[in-house]
């Protein structure tokens, strides 16, 4: 028995599932999904068979003859969720369980129509990176094992559903519509993601089209008309695309993330709907995962790294690409402040500062954070630096030609740049990257007369002039690089000169209420309670919750503001702020 995921019951000597067929009926009143998953084995097996499951009422499981078969559900462990061990017998080809997903499922959000844009319909969507499939579908939940599925949704005839899949077709009986998915290429499970509701669409290329909520679909379009040139720009970079669409979901504004690189058909927080299309590099970055991540996947959660630090350099190469190298330097400098916050935040768990991490006990969404973006994306650029860029991406390619739908340890990226570049992972100290804490002082540094121009004001109240050209980048890094607290009077100069708090760029706004709060600037506190109503993203609850919670005179503010969203929050969400809220309480 071997177990080589740390977040996943699957078991090396057990049978292994090629693929999956999933049925479920869609029940918005009662939030749950009354579903049948069948998963056909690679090869005719026998013996114990260990899935994942997290709160599933399970009724029965068959074998492909309908045969019965005996099984168990084991406890439920915290972080794991709960064993179910199947006992299959010889030359089982599928097992099908029928089972009922929770209302609490961890992957699944059920919004009710106040908590759309629409306020008309209700809608559902799943997140299942990094262990949140298992809530959804009984399976073996570990990214090393890949599987391709189809699936047929049954919904209430009014709504739509949408897959990262293929779409197979549509038909309507009475008050209910089935909507049926397929999915040809292997995905590691967390890649499994669906959405129901109000849904309508707009091709913005022959590849690409945008989904969303009518009332949002012009204001998406528009923001993601580029995407096409992002494509392109990546296709030459990395080579071809090998997913066929590239399809955006706009989501409602509670989803937890920035975006989710569901393969097909990526998930998009609406707080990049800037009008400008000042944020795209969310799509830029989600694009990128069709590359690192979804073709190349982590083997497990140790190795994260692997999926988003090699995404954050592809994501600033396609930059790079569309905006000249100027604007990455921007966005690395960006990187590097995020960088620098996790570092803060991880002082106390130092493990949590290296690439390749060590989980067994450690939940993946409590380790999230910036270390294996931003470090990731510098040891990167720190290899490239010393081969050269030529040499680099001739490298690149030929990893991501030869792990192609494979899932990957860092011991296995290390063997193969070794092999393709000997010596170069002892010159750029790849041991201290990988395995040390902290951030490397021989680090590269990001280089640009934009950021000098930043770095020289120090803080200081910027002219008009100067601040007139700014882009919304420049903007966030002014203002992260504002000494805090910052006084009364720059705090009101910056507000009144730039009308800081009504600024419709979330990134901006939410770095500059960020800095009042650190501040003691309570002026802003009516407008913080406004974006905490708003949007659900775990980067802006935490920036703002924080400083919230922090200061006494504005706690009350934070749980009033808890209390008052938590039951339109994302479990994820939810489970963050409780924990920022228990550790301000702990200060006291
Ligand atoms: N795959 C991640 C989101 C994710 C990571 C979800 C881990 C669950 C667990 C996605 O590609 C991502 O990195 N999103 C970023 C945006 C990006 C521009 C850095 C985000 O959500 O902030
Ligand atoms: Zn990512």
């Amino acid at each position: 028995m071997a177990r080589l995921d740390p977040h996943s019951y699957a078991d090396d000597s057990h049978a292994q599932t090629a693929s999956l067929a999933l049925t479920a009926r869609v029940d918005f009143t009662t939030k749950t999904l009354d579903a049948e998953a069948t998963l056909t084995l690679e090869e005719p097996s026998a013996g114990p068979f260990d899935l994942d499951t997290r709160d599933l009422a399970i009724s029965s499981i068959t074998d492909q003859d309908g045969t019965a078969l005996p099984f168990l559900v084991h406890a439920n462990e915290a972080i794991l969720g709960a064993r179910l061990a199947i006992t299959l017998p010889a030359n089982t080809r599928a097992v099908t369980i029928r089972y009922r997903t929770s209302p609490e499922a961890s992957a699944l959000q059920w919004l009710e129509p106040a908590q759309t844009s629409g306020g008309v319909k209700p809608f559902l969507f799943s997140q299942c990176q990094a262990i949140h499939a298992r809530s959804v579908v009984p399976l073996q939940d570990t990214p090393r094992l890949r599987i391709t599925y189809t699936a047929k949704l049954t919904i209430p005839r009014e709504l739509t559903a949408v897959m990262a899949a293929a779409h197979r077709g549509r038909e309507e009986t009475g008050t209910t519509a089935v909507e049926s998915f397929e999915m040809p290429q292997p995905i590691p499970p967390y890649l499994l993601a669906f959405a129901v509701g109000d849904i309508a669409s707009r091709d913005l290329s022959p590849r690409s089209r945008v989904y969303a909520e009518p009332v949002m679909l012009e204001r998406a379009a528009y923001e993601y008309g580029g995407v096409d040139a992002m494509i392109v720009a990546a296709e030459a970079l990395f080579g071809p695309y090998d997913w066929e669409r590239f399809d955006i979901l706009s989501m409602p504004p509670s989803f937890p993330y920035g975006g989710m690189e569901n393969p097909r058909l990526t998930f998009i927080t609406p707080t990049i709907i800037a009008g400008d299309r000042s944020l795209v590099s969310v799509i830029a970055h989600e694009l990128a995962h069709s590359w690192t991540g979804n073709l190349v996947t982590n083997a497990n959660a140790e190795h994260f790294w692997l999926n988003e630090g090699f995404t954050v350099y592809a994501e600033q190469r396609i930059l790079e690409t569309i905006n000249g190298a100027e604007s990455s330097e921007l966005d690395a400098a960006i990187g590097r402040r995020e960088l620098d916050e996790s570092l803060a935040r991880f002082a106390k768990q130092p493990g949590l500062t290296r690439l390749r991490t060590h989980l067994e006990g450690i939940d993946p969404d409590d380790a999230f954070s910036a270390v294996p973006y931003q470090k990731g994306y510098f040891f990167l650029r720190s290899l490239e630096g010393i081969v050269g860029r030529p040499a680099f991406d001739a490298w690149l390619r030929t990893y991501l030609a030869d792990f192609r739908f494979g899932a990957i340890t860092t011991a296995d990226f290390e063997a193969h740049f070794e092999a393709a570049l000997p010596g170069v992972l002892a010159k750029a100290d790849s041991r201290t990257w990988i395995d040390g804490e902290g951030f490397p002082a021989s680090a590269p540094r990001p280089q640009s007369e934009r950021l000098v121009v930043i770095e020289r004001l120090d803080g200081a109240l910027p002219d008009a002039a100067v601040a007139a050209k700014w882009t919304a980048i420049e903007w966030c890094l002014y203002l992260e690089s504002v000494p805090r607290p910052a006084s009364r009077e720059l705090c009101d100069a910056l507000d009144q000169r730039f009308h800081l708090t009504a600024s419709k760029n979330y990134e901006v706004l939410v770095a500059w209420l960020a800095l009042a709060l650190h501040s003691g600037h309570h002026a802003v506190v009516p407008r913080v309670e406004e974006v905490l109503s708003a949007v659900g993203r775990l980067k802006y609850l935490r920036a703002l919750f924080t400083p919230l919670a922090k200061d006494p005179a504005t706690r009350p503010v934070a749980e009033r503001a808890f209390e008052k969203n938590r039951e339109s929050y994302h479990p994820i969400s939810r489970q963050l702020v409780e924990g920022l809220l228990r550790d301000a309480r702990a200060l006291d």
